[in-house]
C-alpha cells in the first residue's frame, strides 16, 4: 500500500505540461495546498503560458520555478539539470513527480497508415522516453537525499482500450502504464500512481472532436461536449488530489477519474 501524501510537508514537487489543460490546474490546486518551504517546478515548451500557470497560483509565499523546454529529445544533461539548477542543496520530506505531458498524435490515420519511421520516433521521445529517463534521473536524485518519492504518471482510458485513430496515443500510454507498474514492483518503498483523468475539457480533447477522421470518436466526443458530460479539469485534479492524500492503494495502481 502507499503512503498518503501530506502536503503540510515540505515537499518538492515537478508537472510537466503545466502550461494549460489539466497541468496548469493540477498546479494551481496543488498550490494552494503546498507550505511555504514548498517548491514547485513547472515545466512546457511555452514560457509565456508557464508565467500565466504561476500567476494564477494564489500562494504568494510558495516558491514557484518555471521552466521552458521543449521535452521531445533533451540528453540526459539537460534533464538532470532541470532540478539540480532549482535544489541548491536542500532536503525535501517527499519528492513528488507528475508526469503530464502528453500530445495526442497523428488523429488523420488508421495504425497502418503510420509508417514513417521518424514520426514514431518523435511521438514515442516525448511521450514515453523523455518521461521514464526523466523519471529515473529524479528518482536517482531523491533517493540520494532520503525524501519519500511519489510518482504520479498520468494515463488514460486509450491505454487500456482501443480507440480508432488513436493507436500511437494509446500504445505510447500502455507502455507508460506498465513501465511504472514494473517500478512499483521493483521499489516497494516508491509510492506510484497511474492515474486515468476520464474524459476532460481541454485542448487536446477539442483536437480529437476536431482533427479525428474516425467518426465514431469524433461522435462520442462530440456527445461529450453535447451532453457536458466532459469533465473540468477541476473535478479531476480534486479527485486526484483526494485520492494521494488518502493513499491506501496497491504501488502502480491503474486508478481511473470513475473508479
Ligand atoms: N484531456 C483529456 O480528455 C485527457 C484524457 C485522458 C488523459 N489525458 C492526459 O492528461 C495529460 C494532460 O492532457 P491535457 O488534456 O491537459 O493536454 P493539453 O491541454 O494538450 O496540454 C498538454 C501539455 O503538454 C505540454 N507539451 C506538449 N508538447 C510538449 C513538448 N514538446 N515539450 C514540453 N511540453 C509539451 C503542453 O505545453 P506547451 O504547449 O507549452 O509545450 C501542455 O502544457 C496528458 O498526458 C493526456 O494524455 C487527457
Amino acid at each position: 500500500m502507499v503512503d498518503s501524501l501530506d502536503f503540510n510537508k515540505k515537499t518538492f514537487l515537478i508537472i510537466t505540461g503545466a502550461s494549460r489543460g489539466i497541468g496548469r490546474t493540477i498546479a494551481i490546486e496543488y498550490g494552494k495546498k503546498l507550505q511555504a518551504t514548498s517548491t514547485l517546478l513547472l515545466l512546457a515548451s511555452s514560457e509565456d503560458k508557464l508565467l500565466e500557470t504561476k500567476n494564477l497560483i494564489q500562494n504568494p509565499v510558495l516558491t514557484v520555478h518555471v521552466k521552458a523546454i521543449d521535452l521531445t529529445a533533451p540528453d540526459k544533461t539537460t534533464l538532470e539539470n532541470i532540478f539540480n539548477d532549482v535544489l541548491n542543496g536542500e532536503k525535501y520530506e517527499n519528492a513528488v513527480i507528475i508526469h503530464n505531458v502528453g500530445t495526442i498524435g497523428d488523429l488523420t490515420k488508421t495504425s497502418i497508415q503510420l509508417t514513417n519511421m521518424a514520426d514514431w520516433q518523435k511521438y514515442y521521445s516525448l511521450n514515453f522516453f523523455t518521461p521514464i529517463i526523466f523519471n529515473s534521473l529524479f528518482v536517482e536524485r531523491f533517493l540520494q537525499l532520503e525524501s519519500k518519492i511519489f510518482i504520479i504518471n498520468i494515463t488514460s482510458l486509450c491505454g487500456r482500450q482501443p480507440f480508432p485513430s488513436l493507436s500511437q496515443y494509446g500504445s505510447a500510454k500502455a507502455a507508460r502504464d506498465l513501465f511504472f507498474k514494473v517500478l512499483a514492483k521493483e521499489y516497494s518503498h516508491i509510492n506510484v500512481l497511474n492515474y486515468s483523468p476520464g474524459p476532460v475539457d481541454t485542448d487536446m480533447a477539442n483536437s480529437i472532436l476536431v482533427k479525428s477522421t474516425d467518426q465514431q470518436i469524433k461522435e462520442v466526443y462530440k456527445q461529450l461536449f453535447t451532453d457536458q458530460t466532459i469533465l473540468t479539469p477541476e473535478m479531476t485534479v480534486h479527485k486526484l488530489l483526494t485520492i494521494l492524500e488518502n493513499g491506501k492503494f496497491e504501488s502502480g495502481a491503474i486508478i481511473d477519474y470513475y473508479d
